[in-house]
């Protein structure tokens, strides 16, 4: 049994703790020592998961786990794994008893693949990538560090996404497409060109309109 800890304790954070459940029922496998938060998670819903919040994230410099992060914004997961790494943490990589997974799929450390997704063949990902669930995944699709597929996201054969990029729930990117680092790709749109990065895209065909980060001129 490998030690492991959540971090984040919010809604994301607690389909992750349903995870680990379901992969442990198949075959236990980790020691759940609870979530860390740096904010105010509901203690009393985390309780009925039979969970505790054990403190903040800065307690992984000190805890002898592996962790899986349960935090929706790509970014966020990248400042948290690159100060988890620094701290000499490993990551652990969870894929759901009902995905579908291809024998010829490599899965990053700390990848999360939720109940019901699919990924066929010949398919990388990148760390932290997180597959929510029933998203699917053809292939060759390529998926850097810390894409996040929202629920029912659905990527054609050989898409890239980009390091840190998001495909909202319900969207669908058709073959041979590249999503650029850090976009949006919104609710129910249907990528059919190439997206550069940094864009917030929706709409059938998806059509970029520029992202927060870019208008605030923050890069
Ligand atoms: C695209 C998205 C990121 C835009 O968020 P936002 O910048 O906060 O946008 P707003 O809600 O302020 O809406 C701005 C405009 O875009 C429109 N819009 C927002 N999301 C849209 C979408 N998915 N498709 C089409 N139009 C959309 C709004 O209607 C609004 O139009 P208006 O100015 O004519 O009224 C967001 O709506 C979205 O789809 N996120 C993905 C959500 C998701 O997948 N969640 C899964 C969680 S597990």
């Amino acid at each position: 049994m490998k030690a492991l800890v959540v971090v984040g304790g919010g809604g994301h954070g607690r389909e992750l703790l349903d995870v680990v459940e379901a992969v442990n029922a198949v075959r236990p496998q980790f020691d759940l020592l609870g979530v860390l938060d740096d904010g105010t998670p509901d203690l009393e819903v985390l309780a009925a998961c039979g969970v505790r919040h054990l403190g903040p994230v800065r307690l992984l410099a000190e805890l002898d786990a592996q962790y899986v992060l349960g935090i929706g914004s790509p970014d966020a997961r990248r400042v948290i794994d690159l100060a988890a790494t620094e701290w000499g943490r490993v990551p652990a990589t969870l894929v759901h008893p009902s995905a579908v997974v291809g024998r010829r799929v490599t899965l990053g450390p700390g990848t999360v693949v939720c109940g019901l997704a699919s990924i066929t063949t010949n398919v990388r990902t990148g760390r932290h990538v997180h597959l929510n669930i029933a998203a699917t995944v053809a292939h060759d699709c390529r998926l850097g560090d810390y894409v996040t597929l929202a629920p029912g996201a659905r990527l054609s054969g050989a898409v890239t996404a980009g390091e840190g990029s998001t495909i909202g729930t319900g969207a669908v990117v058709i073959q041979g497409c590249a999503v650029g680092a850090g976009t949006i790709v919104g609710a129910g749109a249907v990528v059919v060109r190439d997206l550069p990065a940094d864009v917030v895209a929706v709409g059938v065909p998806a059509r970029p309109r520029p992202s927060a980060r870019n208008a605030s001129g923050v890069p």
